[in-house]
């Protein structure tokens, strides 16, 4: 059966843990045991944060790390950029950033810990496809009021440089933002806290 992998590696996790909590008083037998259920370098790596060195991407830039199997995008807004969320406020539909789609140090218009780097997952929320980033103004197929951001080929959702949706798109809420962290020297870190950091 196919997921007859996950449903082994999760009692073998189940079994770790419950063998990990075990070994308070009984070390010498259960360490040996704990090791032989240890998940895989491979399974613990594809979890695990992933860094990035975002100082070479350019105003305007966007760029994409994978982290669990996922697209996260870092995008480089431009102070205009940046000024012409506000103005999409009444075309957005949660314009605040009510619905949890984001850590809780996120909220807001800008949706970022900086406000000049966007930080989002590039997979659409109706059924999952990639939206295409398409920056420039008012461009022939997008129309005139539109001032930058993401389109979905899939069924036409829209969402602009927060990564906050349309209204009247497929796509219920606004694109996923992951837990991230800066570090001093400027890298990004997906998959760990600020609050953490
Ligand atoms: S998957 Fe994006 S609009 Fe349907």
């Amino acid at each position: 059966m196919s997921n007859d992998g996950v449903n082994k590696g999760r009692r073998r996790f189940l079994l770790g843990a419950t063998s990990a909590l075990g070994a308070v008083g009984v070390v010498g037998v259960a360490v040996p045991f704990v090791a032989s259920w240890n998940p895989s370098a491979k399974a613990r790596a594809a979890g695990a944060p992933v860094r990035a060195d975002i100082s070479k991407l350019q105003p305007g830039q966007q760029m994409t790390i994978e982290w669990r199997g996922k697209p996260v995008w870092v995008i480089y807004r431009t102070p205009e950029m940046i000024a012409n969320l506000d103005k999409l406020n009444d075309q957005v539909a949660d314009p605040q950033s009510a619905v949890p789609q984001q850590p809780g140090y996120i909220s807001g218009v800008l949706r970022s810990i900086k406000p000049e780097y966007a930080v989002m997952i590039g997979i659409c929320t109706h059924l999952g496809c990639s939206p295409t980033y398409r920056p420039e103004i008012a461009p022939a197929d997008l129309g005139d009021d539109w001032l930058g951001g993401f389109f979905c080929p899939c069924h036409g959702s829209r969402f602009d440089l927060s990564g906050r949706v349309y209204k009247g798109v497929p796509a219920p809420v606004n694109l996923e933002i992951p837990p991230y962290k800066y570090e001093a020297d400027g890298t990004i870190v997906i998959g760990v806290d600020q609050e953490n950091a």
